[in-house]
């Protein structure tokens, strides 16, 4: 067994924390029920790059009880929860991830998620952002041929794998979960609906209501985000690029503007884009002094850091840091422009990120067992099993399902047991 963490006597406390979370992940917990003694997974080696937090620390558990052998590191330099990186150490998993690698250390910690000596080299990816595709890609490509199949995590990683099947680069087939809309329509909404709130409140003594908040970027996340701002009494500003969700934030209430009129007025901007330098130094130069910056999207570089990071920089928290802009100016950067519910709170709670990890788990099934009835490309779960996400959370709220009738079925066209719309619906 072999780890690198950072304090395994936070073992402990780790597994406090799994058992909090295992009561909110009935999805997870049903798929390990239902698939006893069938071991799906059996011979599979996953390599896996997600955040390393409890909610995590389940789905590996999930994975290795339906019989894959794992290793794992984060998909960023700070997201690990140390605890949870711990109890899983504690409990013979190879983990390496810790909070606040450098950039060095956790290309590292791909590098040690990958081989084993020369024992092992997985034959199946479990990403987030890509990270663990393009790292192979690029350093190791002759081994691309040696995987079956890749489960992506993100709408970030979509535009990657796209990147390298266009480039000829990657030529085995991937799922992106995100396409699921068990997950982007739960785990992005109302996933950062819940940890954006976290974040600002764990690092800072930063008052909500009445301030000017801007989100830039309207898709699912910037929608969770400005939901939760909102109903704490922020008046929402909303910049985009978009038109159609331009006209959406414009239905919900909201103002949608420029960035650089927003930059005059905002007290808070949440980046939620997927795209680079969303925020630059020049923008920042036009906020008000004392401005809180904060980034929900998945990489590191929406806020143009690197720049940032030239100026005169205090912390005033673990999390949080204060650069010196002259004239009595400064700005506030949450978690150094990494997502801030990951770096400066828990993630979004346990139940949403169930749902998300059951699309995990199906897509490593249907990869290792089905690989053939998916072309080399970027895929998508099939409907069905986006319901059998939706149905096994169902119970642990409470609800139940109403059910068709043969009459109905046969007017709508659909099975009793669905799937109930045609994969081109948007939910
Ligand atoms: N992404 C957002 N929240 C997360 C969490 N709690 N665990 C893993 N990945 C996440």
């Amino acid at each position: 067994m072999e780890y690198e963490i950072k304090d395994l006597t936070l073992a402990q406390y780790g597994e406090s924390m799994l058992k909090l979370a295992r009561e909110e992940m009935p999805g997870l917990l049903s798929i390990i029920q239902d698939y006893a003694g069938v071991n799906p997974l059996a011979g599979a080696r996953i390599a896996g790059c997600l955040h390393m937090t409890s909610q995590t620390a389940l789905l590996m558990e999930t994975l290795v009880a339906l019989g894959a052998q794992i290793r794992w590191c984060s998909s960023n330099r700070y997201s690990t929860q140390d605890n949870a990186a711990a109890a899983m150490a504690k409990k013979g998993y190879n983990v390496f991830a810790w909070h606040g690698e450098t950039e060095q250390e956790f290309e590292a910690c791909k590098t040690r998620t990958l081989f084993d000596g020369d024992e092992w080299f997985p034959n199946m990816l479990l990403d987030d952002g890509a990270e663990l595709s393009r790292f192979i890609c690029r350093h190791y490509p002759h081994k691309i041929g040696a995987l079956r199949g890749i489960s992506e995590e993100t709408t970030s990683g979509v535009v990657e794998l796209n990147q390298l099947y266009r480039s000829g680069l990657l030529t085995v087939p991937s799922i992106v979960i995100n396409n699921s809309i068990t997950k982007t329509k739960f785990d992005n909404i109302y996933g950062c609906k819940e940890s954006l709130i976290d974040a600002i409140k764990f690092s800072t003594d930063f008052m909500i209501a009445g301030k000017t908040a801007t989100i830039v970027g309207y898709g699912d996340v910037g929608k969770g985000c400005a939901k939760a701002l909102s109903s704490m009494g922020a008046h929402i500003q909303i910049v985009e690029v978009d038109p159609i969700s331009a006209l959406q934030a414009c239905m919900e209430g909201y103002r949608v503007r420029t960035l650089s009129d927003c930059c005059r007025n905002s007290h808070l901007f949440v980046t939620a884009t997927g795209n680079i330098n969303v925020i630059t130094l020049a923008d920042i130069r036009q906020m008000k002094d004392k401005v809180l910056l904060c980034n929900m999207g998945n990489f590191n570089n929406e806020i143009d850091m690197t720049t940032l990071d030239t100026l005169e920089c205090t912390a005033l928290g673990q999390n949080i840091a204060e650069y010196n802009l002259g004239g009595n100016k400064t700005v506030r950067v949450l978690g150094h422009g990494a997502p801030a519910n990951l770096s400066c709170a828990k993630g979004h709670p346990s139940f949403v990120m169930s749902t998300s990890f059951c699309n995990q788990v199906f897509a490593q099934i249907e990869l290792w067992n089905n690989a053939s009835r998916y072309p080399a490309r970027v895929n998508s779960l099939p409907r069905s099993l986006d319901e059998r996400v939706a149905s096994l959370h169902l119970s642990h709220l409470g609800a139940e399902l109403h059910r068709l009738s043969e009459e109905q079925a046969l007017y709508m066209g659909v099975s009793i047991n669905g799937p109930f719309k045609p994969e081109s619906y948007r939910y």
